[in-house]
């Protein structure tokens, strides 16, 4: 498809309004993901006409330079993401019509964040319209700039103006920070104008588990403990800490992608059905289902770091050799856990989750573990046990949605293999290259917060890691390219369970 055609297919898709009039404020303008996913994100809703024509996009960062040198550097890194096939955002060519529209709008404040006379040139550029302002900064940075906008006077509302927060994780870095985070934003925002940012609740796959559920008959009535055995969700990723190494010796695995993304599929798939799809309602059940797991046990959690090895051809490092790591770091690069929710629907169903960095694959995916059927009438071609059906809902390094079921070997003798039903999004639909963060931006221009977490959710997931913050076990080393430590195996192992192959 040309990208016009491909642009006309999609708007039909879409049929979706074009934002209000607003100022985005971007505090953090030349970081990495105001580049990486911001800039791209606001190209795609200027490509597919969703932006109002009077939209001002405001950066706002330390360092001198002025509006063109700022419009300059990020053309400059579109560009390289044509030729970047690592890139989040990997379009064949930019469009200048486009991106002409974004640049066009692009205007460069240099302001401390700690200094008021910053926020006093903000409010100056303001007026009293629609304003967005989004936190793309280091989490120190949170609060502080949250409260220098409320002294401001630049989160006041009107009737017709909204001012809306978007803060970016880490939200905290246990359940005491989170509370104190979360009580000072509260005290000069309300609730409805803070957009927690998960950048999972972007994804198209992670979205459509909720129709998945709820707008299919077949599945809700068998989605219990009764008929599923266990949950099995994994973010297995190749790439190391690369340059991080000073962020992630403070944060590690658990904190960097438990409460949050791994938390925020949990939620998709245990929560209750809400009585409608508003933000209230769907936040709501999200909500009661986090705060429904019990605090993780000290023997179900495995931490795990890795050691120098092999990732898919290219020899890895150990972690304590990377920049800005210790050379007898014990954060961990890779955990395990194993979670029970404690209500009607799942009790006695055990969710088990995994992340690591520089395991063997990369692979996002959530498995409902379904119990075999009753009674195996037939037999097994390669002579094992009847297996049981798996709903795999796949995020990366594809987007689909499989069955996994027994079927009739064809020939002649009545035997069972396998095989699956999948439903893959560019079989249906028309995929541009996104970046996620389209929908997540749109959706702050039009003051939806279903996608959101809200300030009782993020605590409720902090509450149920902090067992293993206050007491984390020893970390094992896994070799760099391997499927992660053994202890994990073992966890698994305990309950007369595998992990599914990454
Ligand atoms: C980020 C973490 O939030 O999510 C990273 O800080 C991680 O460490 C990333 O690599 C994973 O996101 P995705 O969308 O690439 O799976």
């Amino acid at each position: 498809m040309s990208h016009t055609e491909h642009q006309a297919a999609q708007a039909k898709l879409e049929n979706a309004a074009p934002a209000p009039p607003l100022t985005l404020v971007i505090f953090g303008a030349h970081g990495d993901l105001t580049k990486r996913l911001l800039m791209p994100a606001l190209y795609n809703l200027a490509d597919m006409h969703l932006l109002d024509a009077g939209m001002k996009i405001i950066g706002v960062d330390h360092s001198d330079g002025d509006s063109r040198e700022w419009a300059d550097g990020l053309t400059a890194t579109m560009q390289s993401f044509t030729h970047d096939r690592t890139a989040e955002f990997h379009p064949d060519r930019i469009d200048d019509e486009a991106w002409g529209w974004v640049t066009q709008r692009l205007e460069y404040l240099k302001g401390d964040f700690a200094d008021e006379s910053t926020f006093r040139g903000i409010g100056g550029k303001l007026g009293d319209g629609n304003c967005i302002f989004y936190l793309a900064v280091a989490a120190r940075f949170f609060a502080p700039v949250v409260e220098q906008l409320g002294r401001a006077g630049l989160l006041k509302q009107q009737p017709n103006a909204f001012r809306r927060v978007v803060i970016e994780k880490p939200f905290g870095q246990d359940l005491p920070s989170a509370q104190a985070l979360n009580a000072r934003i509260l005290k000069v925002a309300d609730e409805q104008q803070v957009y927690r940012i998960d950048h999972f609740m972007g994804k198209e796959t992670v979205q459509n588990i909720f129709p998945l559920r709820f707008s299919n008959a077949v599945f809700e009535p068998v989605w219990r403990r009764e008929y599923i055995d266990h949950v099995q969700i994994m973010a297995a990723e190749t790439i190391g800490v690369e340059l991080r190494g000073s962020f992630y010796e403070g944060t590690g695995a658990l904190r960097d992608m438990v409460p949050n993304h791994l938390f925020t599929l949990l939620a998709m798939i245990a929560m209750e059905a809400p009585g409608a799809y508003t933000s209230d309602a769907v936040r709501g059940e999200k909500a009661k289902v986090i705060a429904a797991i019990k605090p993780v046990q000290h023997d179900d959690v495995v931490r795990g770091q890795y050691g120098a090895g092999t990732v898919q051809g290219q020899s890895a490092k150990a972690y304590r050799d990377e920049p800005d790591v210790a050379k007898d770091s014990s954060t961990e690069t890779y955990v395990a856990l194993k979670l029970e929710i404690d209500n009607w629907r799942w009790a006695g169903v055990p969710f088990y989750l995994r992340t690591g960095k520089h395991l063997a694959a990369r692979r996002t995916e959530i498995a409902v573990h379904f119990r075999a059927a009753p009674v195996s009438l037939l037999p097994d071609r390669d002579g094992g046990t009847m297996a049981a059906n798996v709903l795999r809902i796949t995020l990366d390094p594809e987007q689909h949605t499989t069955l996994d079921m027994n079927v009739k070997t064809p020939g002649m003798n009545a035997q069972l293999s396998r095989a699956d039903m999948t439903f893959r999004y560019e079989d249906s639909f028309p995929m541009p290259s996104r970046v996620g963060y389209e929908v997540l931006l749109y959706a702050v221009m039009n003051g939806d917060t279903v996608l959101f977490q809200r300030a009782d959710q993020i605590e409720a997931a902090w509450a149920a890691v902090q067992p293993a913050l206050d007491h984390p076990p020893a970390v094992e080393i896994y070799a760099a390219g391997s499927a992660g430590p053994a202890g994990a195996d073992a966890l698994l192992a305990r309950d007369g369970r595998r992990w599914d192959p990454l």
